[in-house]
């Protein structure tokens, strides 16, 4: 009884955690800009508008090709690292994005792995989903998708990436 007590109030925090985590990123993906990872009330630069995010992205290993071969609006300047930059993603690899937000790293590493991979990005914000579908019909990107789930069961990635929580050989 009292067990089942502590696994209810758990449950009920992290349902608090996960609405917290959707508020924070559903205003960002509408308004289109970010804070990078670090508190609001950090030292660090915070990006408000779209050219700031390519100046904080180019700051923390982006690439001024990786920065401008995205679709407008899929950098958010979310960034605190570069993820693809360290998973030596190889062509015809499929790989899944964990928080994916409007997709900015999910079209870099479609880019790596070419039209013969995939690459699946997973975000909880349906806000920052619909962001990333829509940055996907702006063009061609290689074969990036976007999905609010968990992967489906049957996918065998190469690897995983995740802003903020690095990249992972699976
Ligand atoms: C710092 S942002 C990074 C977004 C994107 N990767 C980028 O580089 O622009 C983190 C994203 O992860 C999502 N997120 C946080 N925790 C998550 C979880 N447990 N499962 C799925 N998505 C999550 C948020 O909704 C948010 O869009």
């Amino acid at each position: 009884m009292k067990q089942q007590r502590i696994m209810k109030t758990n449950e009920l925090e992290l349902d608090a955690v996960r609405k917290s985590v959707r508020e924070h990123y559903g205003k960002i993906g509408s308004r289109g800009s970010g804070y990078g990872c670090r508190p609001a009330s950090g030292s660090a630069p915070k990006p408000s508008l779209p050219g700031d995010a390519v100046t904080l992205s180019r700051a923390i290993g982006y690439s001024a090709e990786d920065v401008h071969s995205v679709p407008d609006g899929a950098n958010l300047g979310l960034g605190c690292g570069n993820p693809v930059a360290i998973a030596s993603l190889r062509p015809g690899q499929t790989v899944v994005d964990l928080g994916s937000g409007a997709g900015f790293d999910t079209f870099l590493a479609a880019k790596a792995v070419g039209p013969e991979g995939l690459v699946i990005g997973v975000d909880m914000t349906p806000e920052m989903i619909s962001k990333a579908r829509q940055n996907k019909a702006k063009g061609s990107y290689g074969n990036p998708g976007t999905q609010g789930g968990l992967p489906p069961d049957d996918l065998q990635p190469a690897g995983a990436v995740s802003r903020c929580f690095g990249a992972h050989r699976i």
